[in-house]
């Protein structure tokens, strides 16, 4: 085993590196399965973040909209907390160089997304607001010689000592034995489960191994079984499936099928901007009937390619002109609201684990995720978990990990089944017999490999958001039941064990 006195942060994406920039200079460990800035959801963002820039807002404002928008769930305590610090983090942000799109007269130019009662979304060059934003942070931590930067490396467990985490497990990323670090503090900041499912907007990598690491070490998962869905990803078979921002319906886009018919104009008085988890259903629902949901952007014409320069290539590499025909897309897995159970300062159940970011379950989104809270929420947290962790520690000399023997990766045959049992049972529409099969599914996916750590992450994760599923009988927000259509009248968010989870596999 090594020891060492830095704080290990797993995880490489936004509330990873902004953690490590407030906690410097304590030094710190950072495991980042990729060369830094590359591999995390948070470079793929597309939308921006969220915060009350306009005059014309107001964080009590953005906080009712959140609540609004996570059907009955969404803490408001933390609601206000977040929304209140937005406006901060932004200026942060700016101050670390990120490039936010500024009008003529310096002011933040502002998208409008679904759900939000006005434009809110601070973006860079369109829809480059993740990529840029990662660039920035890189950059400084870089520039910051307290955070050393294991790049290639996983986390593959988390090792307790009298109920305390006390370090953590390590693989290389290609496939390795595990060498074992003795720590202080262990922030899990590489959330997101998205990859668990067949059809997703999220990097290759992110498949709930951060969440199941720390379920397997004994913290309180909250709201897993609250999965969301994104309603325009770019059906052109790719996998990952490229994301077609929500900004482009806020600029005018509209959602059609093969038929032409605006079909959301049907579903709720908003439309195309309407809660996310409806528009999500409104897509599964076409598709489902053979009648191919396509987002119509032929009146934004040569804007497309002008604001959306992400979109535009990815429509470009499927052979798509949007400026002429409708792009085709789909629902895929977007964003997990539920994750390790988390306090206002990111302290999970188990002493000595903090997380935040997609990892933590903090009650921001409650049942459905406001877009563009998702970056907000990292910062928020990263900045709380780090001041919580506390920036005073001891000098410590760069950790030398050594070359472990190789050993096998995750089975891809078995990753490619877990994420279709995910997307049969587990997906936009819900029951309890898919549910069980999912469950059932898992487990024999998990015996079939019984000696790799990693797989036993996933599919940790995977049972957790079947079991809550299975157990929240009722429909709301992005989690809905067709054998329990409608919300119970008292709105609860749930906390569950992996060992609860596994009793009812
Ligand atoms: C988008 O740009 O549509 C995604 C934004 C988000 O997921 O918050």
């Amino acid at each position: 085993m090594i020891r060492t006195d830095r704080v290990v942060i797993v995880g490489a994406g936004l509330a990873a590196l902004y953690a490590a920039l407030v906690l410097a200079p304590r030094p710190v460990l950072m495991i980042s399965p990729d060369p830094l800035g590359q591999g995390a959801s948070s470079a793929w963002a597309q939308g921006g973040v969220a915060a009350a820039m306009d005059p014309a807002d107001s964080a009590a404002l953005h906080a009712a909209d959140t609540l609004r928008a996570g059907a009955g769930l969404v803490d408001a305590d933390v609601a206000r907390l977040v929304t209140a610090e937005a406006r901060d983090h932004i200026l942060r942000l700016t101050a670390l160089g990120t490039p936010f799109d500024r009008g003529a007269a310096g002011g933040y130019v502002l998208s409008r997304e679904a759900a939000h009662s006005l434009a809110r979304v601070v973006r860079v060059q369109g829809d480059q607001a993740g990529a840029q934003i990662m660039r920035a942070l890189a950059a400084a931590i870089r520039a910051t010689p307290s955070v050393q930067v294991a790049e290639g490396w996983v986390a593959t467990g988390l090792r307790t000592d009298g109920g305390r985490v006390a370090g953590i497990d390590l693989a290389r990323s290609s496939g390795s034995a595990t060498v074992t670090v003795a720590a202080p503090a262990v922030l899990i900041a590489g959330g997101g489960s998205g990859g668990l499912y067949a059809v997703t907007t999220n990097p290759p990598r992110i498949r709930g191994e951060a969440l199941g690491m720390a379920a397997r070490a004994g913290a309180v998962i909250s709201d897993a079984e609250f999965v969301q869905f994104h309603p325009t990803a770019i059906a052109s078979g790719a996998d990952p499936a490229p994301l077609a921002t929500e900004a482009l319906r806020g600029e005018g886009a509209h959602l059609v099928n093969a038929h032409g018919v605006r079909f959301m104009t049907a579903l709720h008085p908003d439309a195309e901007l309407a809660p996310r988890d409806i528009v999500a259903r409104g897509v599964y629902a076409e598709a489902r009937a053979g009648r191919r949901p396509a987002l119509d952007c032929r009146a934004l014409g040569p804007r497309i390619a002008a604001d959306f320069p992400a979109v535009a290539a990815a429509c470009a590499r499927a052979g798509i002109d949007p400026a002429r025909r409708p792009i085709p897309v789909a629902a895929a897995a977007h964003y997990h609201m539920g994750g390790i159970a988390t306090d206002l300062d990111g302290r999970s159940s188990l002493p000595g684990l903090w997380a935040c970011g997609e990892a933590a379950s903090t009650g921001l989104h409650g049942a459905n995720r406001l877009a563009s809270n998702g970056l907000l929420e990292a910062l928020v947290f990263a900045r709380r978990a780090a001041l919580s962790i506390g920036r005073d520690g001891p000098p410590a000399a760069p950790v030398a990990l050594p070359d472990p023997a190789p050993a096998a990766p995750p089975d891809p045959v078995l990753v490619a089944r877990l994420r279709q049992a995910m997307t049969a049972g587990a997906g936009v529409l819900r029951d309890a017999q898919g549910l069980t099969e999912a469950l059932r599914g898992i487990a024999r996916i998990e015996a079939a490999q019984p000696d790799c750590p990693r797989l036993a992450n996933m599919t940790a994760t995977a049972t957790l958001i079947c079991a809550a599923a299975l157990a929240r009988q009722e429909s709301r927000g992005a989690h809905c039941r067709t054998d329990f259509p409608d919300p119970l009248p008292d709105a609860r968010r749930s906390r569950m064990t992996l060992a609860e989870a596994l009793a009812l596999r």
